[in-house]
């Protein structure tokens, strides 16, 4: 750099101007002094005059070719520092890595550089000096836009992997990969499966413009895939034997190149296959977009895993709190189911409502476990026949406390915290009568207020070993017809139970009764009411398309 400096600017002139005098004009101007002064002195005057023509003719050629010359070398260097100053001012983009280097040229057939009369034959340094910093600029360029492309890769492959990765809800991860898959790896097309081992098949919930697919292992493209765990890449897969036309035939589409891999877990089993169907722009996928692939099944394989566990650890969770509350509900034969179907109840109730989304999980597991504090109530009191003594209600009003003292102590995740009050309020009473503090309206939890309801309405509709204790009255221990528990509900409404719970459990009644019509209820104790109610509820198709919910 010290010596491009040099070169450059009004130093360099000053230098080559100085040299020239030294060089030419000097030798010159003593030439002149030591003839005037002793040559002219000792040949004499007659013969002076024919040495000063000569003499200063020779010295007139002298300084003309010394012009010359000086006229070309200092065009020479003018070249030199013109080309030296843009190769300074590209370095200097260089080292800011500003700019686009591609467009970054020296022109060699600059004027000066152009007009040697040595170029067609010989090597002129200034071309070398152009060629080899263009050389060197034309590499930076190509670095350059090589790392930015590297660079758009990795943030596009980032920004896939944070979003993939938040998405822990199985439904929403799958059309979420193949849709940032498609636009990622400018396909036309992309299909994602899972592999299903033990059928031996792979199946797809969502394959982009097309119907859900399994296909059995083994065959087709991803079949082979999920396979072998090798990765393929067509270029056109009509002309593979194995190719079965039809799928696109049927689909009006047409599959051309295809570049499909296996999704490995961290222990290395293929848990998926992903294919991208037809590169935009291009014939065919190339090795850049091998490898980039490879990147995104690596973040898929990770958020399918998470997705996957997660979904194990809610099974598992809901498994666990069903088995709380089916513990309590089994101490008693006639209680049996009783949480369930509460939670049942609660969440038709919530759904006719229209209750914000957030808060349908608390109330599910509010209605389930409501009663998980019996388990601390003695057998004497909770299987007693007959009717409760004072001592027997105090002890069985005290089970809401124990309830939430027991769901106190569960970790709920921070979305269901709400659980335990929820729970501990399903007694309590719109008009500030209830238990276990009497609080009234709008002091109550919207979700016990719910319970309340669907926990009297079950209570009322199933065998009860001691009395009815609802009321005020002495009834027996048989369920209640249904219109008379209506009729209760109605006219418990405003003062036990919030209207507005009522008249949107009296909407659900319907579909309530519909549900556990032949298992709860035997049809002869729920007919009269539905077809009183919602008679189309009983025709053989409606009837038919309820079955698949009683198996859930
Ligand atoms: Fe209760
Ligand atoms: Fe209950």
């Amino acid at each position: 750099m010290a010596f491009l400096t040099s070169l450059n600017g009004v130093k360099a002139k000053k230098i080559f101007l100085a040299f020239f005098t030294l060089s030419s004009l000097f030798p010159i101007l003593i030439a002149i002094f030591m003839v005037n002064n002793y040559i002219v002195p000792l040949i004499g005057s007659a013969q002076a005059g024919l040495l000063d023509d000569s003499f200063y003719l020779g010295l007139s050629a002298m300084l003309f070719f010394s012009l010359i010359s000086f006229f070309l070398m200092y065009r020479w260097l003018h070249t030199l520092e013109h080309v030296t100053a843009k190769i300074m001012t590209m370095s200097e983009a260089v080292s800011k890595r500003e700019g686009e280097f591609g467009a970054q040229h020296i022109d060699e057939d600059h004027e000066f550089a152009a007009s040697s009369s040595e170029k067609q034959t010989e090597e002129n340094e200034i071309h070398t000096l152009i060629r080899s910093f263009n050389t060197i600029f034309q590499t930076a360029a190509d670095q350059l836009a090589e790392r930015n492309h590297l660079r758009e890769l990795l943030a596009r492959l980032i920004g896939i992997a944070s979003s993939l990765t938040a998405e822990l809800d199985f439904d929403r991860l799958f059309p979420l990969i193949v849709g940032n898959v498609t636009e990622a790896m400018l396909a036309e097309r992309t299909s994602m499966y899972v592999v299903d081992s033990e059928n031996r098949e792979l199946w797809t919930k969502v394959s982009e413009g097309v119907k859900q697919i399994r296909l059995p292992l083994g065959q087709g493209i991803s079949g082979r895939v999920a396979e072998t765990g090798e990765t393929l890449n067509i270029v056109d897969a009509w002309e593979l034997p194995y190719y079965d036309r039809s799928f696109d035939q049927n689909n009006n589409f047409r599959t051309r190149s295809v570049l499909c891999m296996p999704i490995k877990n961290r222990s290395g089993e293929i848990i998926g296959v992903l294919q991208v169907i037809n590169k935009k722009g291009k014939d065919h996928f190339d090795e850049e977009d091998e490898s980039f692939m490879k990147g995104l099944t690596s973040q898929i394989a990770i958020a399918l895993e998470n997705s996957i566990l997660v979904d194990e650890i809610l099974l598992s969770f809901n498994s666990s709190m069903s088995t709380l509350s089916a513990i309590v509900d089994a101490r008693h034969h006639f209680t049996a189911g009783h949480s369930e179907r509460v939670k049942e109840y609660s969440l038709m109730i919530a759904a006719t409502m229209n209750l914000p989304k957030e808060e349908f999980e608390p109330l599910k597991y509010a209605a389930l476990l409501h009663d998980i504090g019996k388990i601390g109530i003695r057998d004497e009191i909770l299987m007693k026949a007959g009717t409760f003594t004072a001592e027997d209600w105090v002890e069985m009003k005290s089970h809401p406390a124990q309830t939430k003292t027991i769901l106190d102590n569960f970790h709920f995740p921070r979305h269901l915290r709400d659980v335990p009050e929820l729970a501990y309020r399903h007694h309590e009473k719109v008009d500030g009568t209830g238990y276990p503090d009497g609080l009234a309206g709008n002091q109550l939890p919207m979700g016990s207020r719910i319970i309340a309801v669907a926990d009297v309405f079950d209570a009322l509709t199933s065998r009860r070993d001691y009395p009815k204790y609802a009321f005020g009255q002495t009834m027996d221990s048989e369920l209640m017809s249904l219109e008379l528990v209506i009729d209760i509900l109605l006219k418990e409404s405003g003062s036990h139970f919030d209207p507005q719970v009522v008249s949107a459990f009296m909407q659900s009644l319907p579909n309530a009764l519909i549900r556990y019509r032949g298992e709860h209820f035997t049809h002869d104790y729920v007919d009269d009411t539905l077809r009183r109610l919602n008679p189309e509820l009983l025709s053989d198709q409606k009837l038919a398309a309820s079955e698949p919910n009683k198996r859930q």
